[in-house]
């Protein structure tokens, strides 16, 4: 699958292929053609399972190993990294090739943002996440201590070149809360693909290459599109947060240490289904669809036990809320989402009950 991204900066392919690894190279010159040093940013993981493919297939100026995790998305490896790309010769003409997780994908393309006031970058997603979501879009940041992504800049990549292939080596826990972010696009985008979805299971898509390819490329198309039509974020890109509004504040309510990203969206998916019943906009049966679709996924659909009004607080904060709605991405069929703003508080309290576990 290629489809084409379109930005402020120009329009870049989109590649899903298993096996795309292999003619790495070749793409990444037709996509920098004038390219004088390429540096690979990975992380330990990823470099201890595809480091010597990466080494073989791209021939890199140099490499940058990065610790993995959330915890090193951060300003100050930022700045060890880009101390990094001088050093391997970085420049304005070099390129970064960011291969990894949504963490790498999102730090190195922000470094390549800032060094030299703006490299080029090329981005080989190896998780689910990243090659579904993280990669595609030219979001680029960092975590500071106030919040996860407060800093960053829009900065589209030359090329993202996605190999399912490199799944092979994805731990199953992360491949679980990929798949939330599957079902997420399934219900904004492709109602067939959330079809299929609910006859297969994580160890079914783990073991078919064939079949995790065809649903990493259907959503990395849904993504471009949507990512094409508004690149800024101020539109239509923002049916992408279902699921992250009420999802977001869950993470918050419980440190980011109660549930994973994937496991407080699924929650937030049922969630907002269930709010979207309440308030008239999808018909009954929708949020058990959902529920039991994330159970089939190995998901939650509860949180843990918070009370309702801590997880409020943290709506409130939401940087989407608009005067005194709170802006949400509400499906309202499967395949079908819409953006509304919602006044009525005790239809969100109710669903937010609902969202946590009995005993808070
Ligand atoms: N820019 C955007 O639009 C956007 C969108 C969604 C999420 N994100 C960001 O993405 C990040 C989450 O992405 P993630 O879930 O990929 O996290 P991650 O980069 O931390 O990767 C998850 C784990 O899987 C490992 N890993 C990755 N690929 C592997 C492979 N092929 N084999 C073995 N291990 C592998 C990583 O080392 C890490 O331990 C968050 O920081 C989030 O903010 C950004
Ligand atoms: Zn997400």
């Amino acid at each position: 699958m290629r489809v084409d991204v379109s930005s402020a900066r120009g329009p870049y392919p989109v590649v899903v292929e298993p096996g795309a690894l292999a003619r790495a190279a070749a793409e990444i010159e037709a996509a920098a053609p004038d390219a004088t040093a390429r540096v690979i940013v990975t992380d330990e993981n990823v470099d201890a399972h595809h480091g010597e493919a990466l080494r073989e297939r791209l021939r890199p100026s140099g490499v940058v190993v990065l610790p993995p995790g959330e915890e090193g998305k951060t300003f100050r490896a930022v700045e060890g990294l880009l101390d990094r790309l001088v050093e391997h010769g970085l420049d304005r003409r070099g390129v970064v090739v960011a291969a990894g997780g949504g963490v790498v994908t999102d730090l190195a393309g922000f470094a390549a943002a800032i060094h030299l006031r703006g490299v080029r970058s090329v981005l080989l997603p190896t998780s689910l996440l990243a090659m579904v979501d993280a990669a595609i879009g030219g979001k680029t940041g960092v975590d500071t201590p106030r919040g996860k992504n407060l800093v960053g800049a829009f900065w589209p990549p030359r090329l993202v070149l996605s190999d399912p292939a490199l799944l092979g080596s994805l731990p199953r826990r992360e491949w679980i809360g990929g798949l939330a972010e599957v079902v997420k696009t399934a219900l904004i985008a492709d109602a067939s693909l959330f079809e299929e979805l609910e006859a297969t299971s994580v160890d079914a898509l783990r073991a078919d290459p064939r079949a995790a390819a065809g649903t990493v490329a259907r959503c990395a198309r849904a993504k471009a599109e949507l990512c094409s039509r508004d690149e800024r974020d101020d539109g239509e890109r923002q049916l992408l947060n279902l699921g992250h509004t009420i999802g977001h504040a869950l993470e918050a309510a419980t440190g980011f240490r109660g549930l994973s990203h994937g496991e407080a969206v699924a929650v937030g998916l049922v969630t907002e289904a269930r709010l979207a019943e309440r308030l008239g906009l999808a018909a009954d049966g929708l949020a058990a669809r959902i529920a039991a679709l994330c159970r089939r996924l190995e998901l939650p659909v509860r949180g843990p036990a918070v009370e309702v009004a801590h997880v409020r607080s943290f709506l409130r904060a939401d940087k989407k809320r608009e005067g005194r709605a709170l802006r949400f991405a509400l499906p309202v069929a499967v395949g079908h989402v819409e953006r509304v703003d919602v006044a009525d508080e005790a239809a969100i309290d109710l669903a937010l009950a609902e969202a946590v576990a009995e005993s808070a």
